[in-house]
């Protein structure tokens, strides 16, 4: 039966699809989180079936490690595989750099712990995500629970001192409860517009007790995978 996919879902099926080439029997791959990266889950969990290909998988958020199973991909804890030959996953954006921004999905915390324990990152997505300059989407910053509004004033400031204008919002849930992180943190999104040094912001934001970490993934991604609604795929 053939599958009724508007245009951007099948950019990022495709993105999936042509990632799959980089997936070797005996590898440790780290499983990215959101609609794109769920895809190349459900590609592996076919290939697995119909290949046997032998793969140790490590999950960047409960969603996607539930989906793994589903697909009955063996999965393990970053702890037990020590170093994964592989990370694949999506993007909210990226420059021309292969800079990113991620969190979309609020999986960013474990997204970079998994994508830097990992020889390689590959990124997948659909043309839309390719910017010239990052700071359109929303900032994405996991700050801890604890004095959350006292985190988010200090990042207010950091903002101001490098005449950054935006705003930043807590972000919530659809019943307004405030979205929590598989690590049980909270997510500020920094709506820039413009981000012109996104390391010197990154290092900035950082330094902010309480900020965790942030969707500025800079020197990780080592490959990107951009599908084409054809089928076809542009490689940076
Ligand atoms: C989740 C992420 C995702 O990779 C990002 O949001 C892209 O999602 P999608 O593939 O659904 O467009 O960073 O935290």
């Amino acid at each position: 039966m053939p599958l009724h996919l508007d245009p951007n879902d099948r950019a990022k099926l495709t993105a999936a699809y042509h990632a799959m080439d980089f997936i070797e029997d005996g590898m440790k791959v780290g499983l990215g989180t959101g609609s794109t990266a769920a895809w190349l889950v459900k590609l592996l969990g076919a290939r697995r079936h119909l290949e046997g290909l032998e793969i140790l998988a490590v999950s960047t958020s409960e969603a996607t490690e539930a989906l793994a199973r589903k697909m009955k991909i063996p999965t393990t804890t970053l702890e037990e595989a020590g170093w994964l030959d592989l990370t694949i996953d999506g993007a909210d954006e990226a420059d021309a750099d292969l800079t990113l921004i991620k969190g979309g999905g609020g999986a960013l915390l474990r997204e970079k712990i998994v994508a830097t324990a990992s020889d390689r990152m590959v990124v997948i997505a659909d043309p839309a995500k390719m910017v010239e300059t990052l700071g359109a989407f929303p900032l994405p910053v996991e700050v801890v629970k604890f004095g959350w509004e006292a985190s988010q004033s200090l990042v207010r400031d950091i903002l101001e001192d490098s005449d950054v204008e935006g705003s930043r919002i807590l972000r919530r849930m659809r019943d307004g409860a405030p979205f929590v992180t598989d690590e049980g943190h909270f997510i500020l999104d920094l709506h820039l517009g413009r981000i012109g040094d996104p390391e010197g912001l990154a290092a900035d934001l950082l330094s902010v007790p309480g900020v965790v970490e942030t969707g500025l993934f800079t020197d990780i991604a080592e490959t990107m995978v951009v599908g084409l609604p054809s089928g076809e795929a542009v490689f940076h």
